[in-house]
């Protein structure tokens, strides 16, 4: 088979926008063969670009030589047609098919390229071997759903940048090849080939450079940056990824919020979702702990309810229950009926899942709604407050999962070490159960409208978190995050860094937290005794983070930002589970890139340029 050439021939429309009212006309196509079914002397092909299908016509009366190359064509074929457009006869017409009213009787086709049987059909829905997608990306990104995903990335960022500078923003770029960021994770080195034994750090994320902007009076400042992140990937992370990164001068922090919600709205706008006016709500770190277990709260589900006031000293003892911890309980809505074994075998799983931490359930007959509150109710309940009566009528409905937690007698370490640990626990268990029945009961259905979607700002987040292996204290965020003034006023920076509080928040969605930032420290003193307060002497603050020490003095505004996940937020919109669904590159969960096969190993020349030896090889 010969392939043909182009020449001068220019495609007229695209595969997806013909319609009945563009009949009987002349019309070029290009693209690539989707299907063919074969009928002797009729071969239909469906012809796909990004925008859609148009099904061809090749009729061996119409052109017996266009008839001939299409026997020849094959899937992924990529030719062009020329026809004239008709509708399809009576009943024909395919209604799950935008262009489903018409098809083109081509006249003349001309095969551009062969292609070889694909590994897996564009055609079809994604396979399950992943490493096979990845492998060849390529193929899989021509399906239609990961057209779609691209297409909305590319809306969602353009929308975010037009909102920003429309608000004052500047967009300013920052050095890929640079020093360490501290974000808590490991850095990507890049050797410098001509100061031997010297390496950039690729950045964890611009946080300096943007406080630096600030600086430089640029008052408001935005990126969507690429960072580098050598840290353990899951679903949601990646080694590079991608922040809508803004910085402001003298703001409060209502100032950022508006900000971020302002382009969370342009970006939900871009993919057809008005989110409402409403500022998104807020709570505090600790409240966000007492009442969902955890600093992401998936809004989506009902809160942790504290039912201690209802249980009284003596029942407590009856119950063998801790009179000094809380007794806390939570609802799964839509789980519905369980069978006996099913409910036994939830009963193990969750058992399981506390261990011998000395949290219980308070028992199997009391999971279940209907019947789970009724033999409470003949037995016990009749002793506990009308709390826990109101707990269960109205919170639940029989279609409802309830469990009610229980701390045993004899406290484990864990609750005098952090106080927060029983309500965390309580929160995991939460999640895992609301994701064990999500798929089976819908219980995150997507209708593609505001409600889907469940933001919260979770504010004040301790300033200092402890950390086990080093005996230090870490930042929580990163040193560059102020504290509270007060904080700082009473001395809790010195006495009591575990109570000390941040001017940190992040910005949650359905139980991701898809941003997150502070207002900063403006001042040099402060930011030398945060340094300290980390364990950092001046000498090593001085070495890692001199020019930055040396450029707050220099009359530094105050100033606070915020980074946002793009791709996340792309995630989440388009109803993917894993970002590697909307980031067009990505690597697998071993950082590897496995259709351009990286990383890979260098060339010893390479090696000797950059004044380096590899100890291991694997
Ligand atoms: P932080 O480290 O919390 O803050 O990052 C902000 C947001 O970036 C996204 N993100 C990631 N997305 C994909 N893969 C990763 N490995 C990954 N790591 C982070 C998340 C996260 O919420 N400089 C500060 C921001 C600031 O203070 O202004 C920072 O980077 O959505």
């Amino acid at each position: 088979m010969t392939l043909d050439f182009l020449g001068t021939l220019q495609r007229t429309h695209t595969c997806g926008e013909l319609r009945s009212t563009n009949s009987g006309e002349t019309i070029t196509l290009m693209g690539w063969v989707n299907r063919r079914r074969d009928h002797g002397n009729l071969i239909f092909l469906d012809l796909r670009d990004r925008t859609g299908i148009t099904q061809i016509v090749l009729d061996k009366e119409v052109s017996p030589e266009a008839h001939a190359k299409a026997e020849a064509a094959r899937p992924e074929y990529v030719v062009a047609v020329t026809g004239i457009l008709r509708n399809r006869g009576e009943g024909l017409a395919n209604p799950n098919m935008p262009t489903g009213e018409v098809e083109l009787v081509a006249h003349s086709l001309l095969l551009l390229n062969d292609a070889k049987t694909p590994p897996f059909s564009p055609a079809e829905d994604a396979i399950a071997n992943e490493e096979v997608r990845l492998q060849y990306r390529y193929i899989d990104l021509r399906r239609a759903e990961m057209q779609h995903n691209f297409a909305l990335r590319s809306r969602v960022a353009m929308a975010i940048r037009n909102y920003l500078v429309s608000q004052g923003f500047l967009e300013i770029e920052t050095p890929f090849m640079t020093r360490s960021t501290p974000e808590g994770a490991r850095d990507y080195l890049v050797p410098s080939r001509v100061h031997p034994g010297h390496f950039y750090a690729l950045p964890q994320s611009p946080q300096i450079f943007k406080q630096i902007l600030m600086i430089s009076g640029f008052d408001r400042y935005f990126q969507i940056a690429r960072c580098f992140r050598d840290e353990d990937l899951r679903a949601d992370r990646q080694p590079e990824f991608t922040q809508i990164d803004l910085e402001i001068s003298f703001p409060q922090m209502s100032t950022i919020f508006a900000v971020a919600e302002g382009f969370l709205r342009a970006a939900f706008s871009a993919a057809g979702i008005t989110l409402p006016d409403a500022p998104f709500i807020q709570m505090t770190y600790d409240q966000a702990i007492t009442r969902y277990g955890i600093d992401k709260p998936d809004m989506r589900l009902p809160a942790i309810v504290d039912l201690s006031a209802t249980l009284t000293a003596e029942l407590r003892n009856t119950l063998k229950i801790d009179p000094a911890l809380p007794v806390l309980g939570f609802t799964i809505p839509r789980v519905g009926e369980l069978s006996g074994t099913a409910r036994k075998a939830l009963l193990s799983e969750i058992r399981a899942f506390f261990g011998d931490s000395g949290l219980d359930l308070l028992d199997l007959a009391r999971l279940r709604t209907n019947e789970a509150f009724a033999p409470l109710a003949e037995s016990i309940a009749t002793k506990l407050s009308e709390e826990l009566q109101r707990f269960h009528n109205s919170a639940l409905t029989p279609e409802d999962l309830a469990v009610v937690i229980t701390p045993k007698p004899g406290t484990p370490a864990m609750w005098n070490y952090d106080p927060q640990w029983i309500y965390k626990r309580v929160g995991a268990l939460r999640l895992e159960l609301a994701r064990k029945y999500a798929d089976k009961h819908k219980l995150f259905e997507q209708t593609h409208t505001a409600a889907d979607f469940k933001f919260l700002w979770v504010t004040d987040f301790p300033m200092y978190e402890w950390n086990e292996e080093t005996k230090n204290w870490d930042a929580a965020h990163h040193p560059f995050t102020s504290p509270h003034e007060e904080d700082i006023k009473s001395g809790a920076l010195v006495n009591d860094k575990g109570s000390v509080r941040a001017l940190a928040y992040d910005i949650v969605l359905n139980g991701t937290e898809l941003g997150s930032g502070s207002i900063r420290i403006h001042r040099k003193d402060v930011q030398s005794e945060i340094f300290r307060s980390l364990g950092m002497s001046d000498e090593e603050a001085k070495a890692r983070f001199g020019f930055f020490l040396d450029a707050l003095e220099y009359g530094t505004p105050p100033h606070g930002g915020i980074a946002l996940g793009l791709d996340r937020i792309v995630m989440i919109l388009a109803g993917a589970a894993s970002l590697r669904e909307v980031i067009a590159f990505p690597k697998t969960a071993k950082a590897i890139d496995l259709m351009v096969d990286a990383p890979t190993t260098v060339s010893d020349q390479q090696l000797r340029e950059l004044s380096l030896r590899v100890a291991t090889r694997s």
